[in-house]
């Protein structure tokens, strides 16, 4: 088998496990490559498994054209979910629209109010969340795992793509002939909210786009936080 298809197989197994043995799961999808490759994957085996997507109210048009297009391509509609208006107008009406340039915690209240807590009520009674987390994105996942205990959902998480490279999703995509976000095409590797999401040069590195004003190592925004810490950097022996 080429490594392409090893990966495809190993995912098809993790995502058949997951199936089995951790019903409700559900995956949560930026919409981004990574996530179609595995949206492609469930949906094409008919996998019980929920696709929602975290509608922060500031995504690319692009992005949300991805949601079209999924519909298109497979007949399913991707469930989202909102922030709550009121925190949104609250921290708008404080802070001003684009506070998140001012400092790592206006940032992360914006992606707490956004993202974190909006999650929360997507993962509400599953027994297990899917992501599309590689290892090779960036520092802050270079220990990352397949599967891991999410104390602070309550429940497992499993990264079914750990382990494929950049070139692996595309090969994939290209093979299968899956749908994929245009901004891709315009230098945009990782691809967040609008304002916060930039293309890159080539040569930069993957995430390097994402809240460019700020550290490597503080680039999360609260999704994946595990032991209590947002990064996962492996720690490099003395
Ligand atoms: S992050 O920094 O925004 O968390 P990234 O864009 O690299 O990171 O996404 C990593 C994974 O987090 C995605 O594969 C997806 O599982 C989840 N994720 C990120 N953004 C969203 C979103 N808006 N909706 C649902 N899941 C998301
Ligand atoms: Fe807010 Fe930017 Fe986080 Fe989106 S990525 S929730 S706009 S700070």
């Amino acid at each position: 088998m080429s490594d392409l298809a090893n990966r495809v197989a190993d995912t098809q197994a993790i995502l058949a496990r997951i199936a089995a043995e951790y019903t409700p799961a559900v995956f949560a999808s930026s919409l981004a490559a990574e996530d179609m490759v595995l949206t492609d994957l469930i949906l094409r085996a008919n996998l019980p498994i929920g696709i929602f997507s975290l509608e922060t109210g500031r995504l690319h048009k692009e992005t949300l054209a991805v949601l079209d297009a999924v519909k298109a391509h497979y007949g399913h509609d991707i469930t989202l979910f909102r922030p709550q208006a009121e925190a949104v107008d609250a921290y708008v009406a404080q802070n001003g629209l684009n506070a998140f340039y001012d400092s790592i915690e206006m940032r992360r209240e914006c992606c707490r109010i956004r993202k974190v807590e909006p999650l929360g009520r997507a993962l509400a009674g599953n027994k297990a969340w899917i992501t599309g987390q590689r290892r090779a994105q960036s520092a802050t996942r270079s220990d990352l795992s397949t599967q891991e205990d999410d104390p602070a959902h309550g429940m497992t998480k499993f990264n079914p793509l750990a382990d494929w490279t950049e070139e692996h999703v595309w090969e994939y995509i290209r093979a299968n002939n899956v749908p994929y976000n245009a901004l891709h095409d315009r230098g945009y590797p990782s691809i967040g909210c609008e304002p916060c999401t930039r293309a890159i040069q080539p040569g930069e590195d993957v995430r390097a786009g994402r809240w460019w004003w700020e550290n490597p190592e503080s680039k999360e925004c609260g999704l994946h936080v595990v032991d209590g810490k947002l990064i996962r950097i492996k720690s490099v022996a003395a």
